[in-house]
Parts: structure tokens; C-alpha cells; sequence
């Protein structure tokens, strides 16, 4: 088994180390023209082959890196290709919001489909009105959450005067069971979106002084910076956000002004302080080896 990625080098490597597998990074260069070049390091020929990347800091590029690197690892003669995409792409405009618009969550999958993979294994994927991705997928795709992880992260700093804040209702499965391993309190907001970078939080009656706010997305950090705002008018004083993808380092400087942020490794960053790897590892293997769980936990 090899894992290969393209840029998330420390990802990549805790999850071939989990594995057991030897890893490898993929050759990119670029023609004058600005067409891509593609080479493996290591032969994967008879080999599991695994494809760590997520899709952001220039996404378009990276499904095309995906497609090349997937149906060239199959030429050679790869036994299975597995992608790990822990941020998966284009799944916020999941419908037409004008006239005419490209749905583009719809039309990604039709992408990922022809790289031939043989299943994806993608982290707390942004589901709106698509419930599952299933039902835009037609090949395996594993929906993980690493709730077990962030909540583990507070477990160990902070105490349980913290409030736990999730700002739409798209987060409530994901806070509720965060909830449930740190044993904190947690409230949902209510977010009206008017356009790519203007939000409005709407929150309940709420008792408290301690926010931690956790989002699966920060983009332009508007919704984080917003929620704060809302929160210091109902009292509260001290906040902390975590953040699953993050996908503007820009954004970073903007929230720290409100609050510390930190995030997981789904996209390296200087602030990638809750490791992920555990969570694909553990499905990777029981997806390869077809174990019961029980016998996978003993692997472990
Ligand atoms: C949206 O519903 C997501 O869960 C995030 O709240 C959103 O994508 C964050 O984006 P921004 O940082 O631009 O407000």
C-alpha cells in the first residue's frame, strides 16, 4: 500500500504511518503554458494506492491533479485508488440561487467519477439541502466526522463552564455530539445568508460567558466574526473558535482580532492543531480488509 499526496505532506505521512504503508509524494511541474506535469515516485503497480488531497488553495487545479495522478496510478497498474479528499469542493452551491446558475455540488461528483476511484473518503462534507452524498455519488464515498477528535481537543483544555456554539442549524448533529464527549452545554444559532460574504446571526435566549464556536467552513470568516458580535450583546465575554476546513488563511488575521482560532489538519495550516488522520486510517483499513470493527480496534 502507498499513500501519495500532492501538498498535505504531514496528513498523508500519519496516515501511511497508521497503515502501515510506505509514502510518497507526487512530482508536480508546470509547462510554460501553464499545463500541468504529473509523475509518481513510487511504482504503484499491484499496490493499494491511496491519494491524499484536499480540494482548496486553487481547487480547480488540485480535481485536475486528482484526475491525472488517479487514472495514471490505473494505468500502471494500481490495484484499488482510493482518494482521501478531507475537504471536498463545490458542495456549498448545491442549488440554482438565480436563474440559469451552474450547480456546481451536483456536477463534481461526475468529475471525481471519471477519475475512476474506487471509493472517496471525504470529512464532515458541507451537506445542505443535498442530505448524503450518496445521492449525488455513484461510486463508494464515505462521509467521516471528526467530532471524536475536536471533542477529545476540549476534553483535554477547557473547562466545563464553556458553552458550546454551533451558528446555523446545519451544524446541530455535528455540536450535539461534540456535546456528548466533552460534556459541555451547547446552543444553535440561527444564520440568514445575503450573498457570498454577508451573513445576519440570529441567537436564542442564552445564559453564559464562555463561547466556543465551531464551524465546518471558514471562508471569509464573516460568520465566525458575526456570531461573536451577537454573543458579546447577550453577555458573553470570552470566545474560541474551531474551525474543520479552513479554507482562507487570509481570513485568520481578520478572526483573531475577536478570538483565538485553531482548526484541524483536513487543510495544513500554521493553526492545524487537531489531527484527522486517525479517522481515515481507521476506515481505510476496514474498507481494505473488510474486518469487523471489533477485529480493526485490535490493529490498533
Ligand atoms: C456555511 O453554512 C458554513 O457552515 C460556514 O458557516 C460558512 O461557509 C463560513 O463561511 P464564512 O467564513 O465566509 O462566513
Amino acid at each position: 500500500m502507498i499513500v501519495f499526496t500532492f501538498s498535505q505532506v504531514k496528513l498523508a505521512k500519519n496516515i501511511a504511518k497508521k497503515l502501515g504503508a510506505k509514502f510518497s509524494k507526487i512530482e508536480v511541474n508546470y509547462f510554460p503554458d501553464n499545463e500541468v506535469y504529473i509523475r509518481f515516485n513510487k511504482n504503484p503497480k499491484n499496490k493499494d494506492v491511496i491519494i491524499v488531497e484536499s480540494l482548496t488553495k486553487n481547487p480547480n487545479e488540485k480535481i485536475i491533479q486528482l484526475l491525472f495522478s488517479s487514472l495514471t496510478a490505473k494505468e500502471l497498474g494500481a490495484k484499488k485508488v482510493i482518494g482521501v479528499i478531507p475537504y471536498l469542493a463545490y458542495m456549498r452551491q448545491d442549488k440554482a440561487f438565480k436563474k440559469y446558475e451552474c450547480i456546481s455540488a451536483k456536477i463534481l461528483p461526475k468529475i471525481l467519477e471519471s477519475c475512476k476511484l474506487d471509493a472517496i473518503f471525504t470529512l464532515n462534507p458541507h451537506l445542505h439541502r443535498i442530505k448524503s452524498l450518496s445521492e449525488i455519488f455513484s461510486i463508494p464515498v464515505f462521509e467521516l466526522s471528526c467530532e471524536k477528535e475536536i471533542g477529545e481537543y476540549i476534553n483535554k483544555n477547557f473547562s466545563k463552564d464553556w458553552i458550546l456554539i454551533g451558528p446555523d442549524i446545519e451544524s446541530k448533529n455535528l455540536i450535539r455530539n461534540i456535546s456528548e464527549i466533552s460534556g459541555l452545554n451547547y446552543i444553535i444559532l440561527k444564520k440568514k445568508r445575503f450573498g457570498a460574504k454577508k451573513v445576519k446571526i440570529f441567537i436564542p435566549k442564552v445564559k453564559g460567558e464562555k463561547a466556543i464556536i465551531i464551524d465546518d467552513i471558514l471562508s471569509t470568516g464573516g460568520t465566525i466574526i458575526e456570531t461573536i458580535k451577537e454573543l458579546k450583546k447577550k453577555g458573553f465575554k470570552k470566545f474560541f473558535c474551531i474551525i474543520i476546513h479552513l479554507l482562507s488563511e487570509n481570513s485568520i488575521k481578520k478572526v483573531r482580532k475577536y478570538c483565538k482560532v485553531i482548526s484541524t489538519n483536513s487543510v495544513q495550516t500554521k493553526i492545524s492543531k487537531i489531527d484527522v488522520s486517525n479517522v481515515f486510517s481507521y476506515e481505510i483499513k476496514r474498507y481494505l480488509t473488510e474486518k469487523p470493527i471489533r477485529e480493526i480496534d485490535e490493529l490498533f
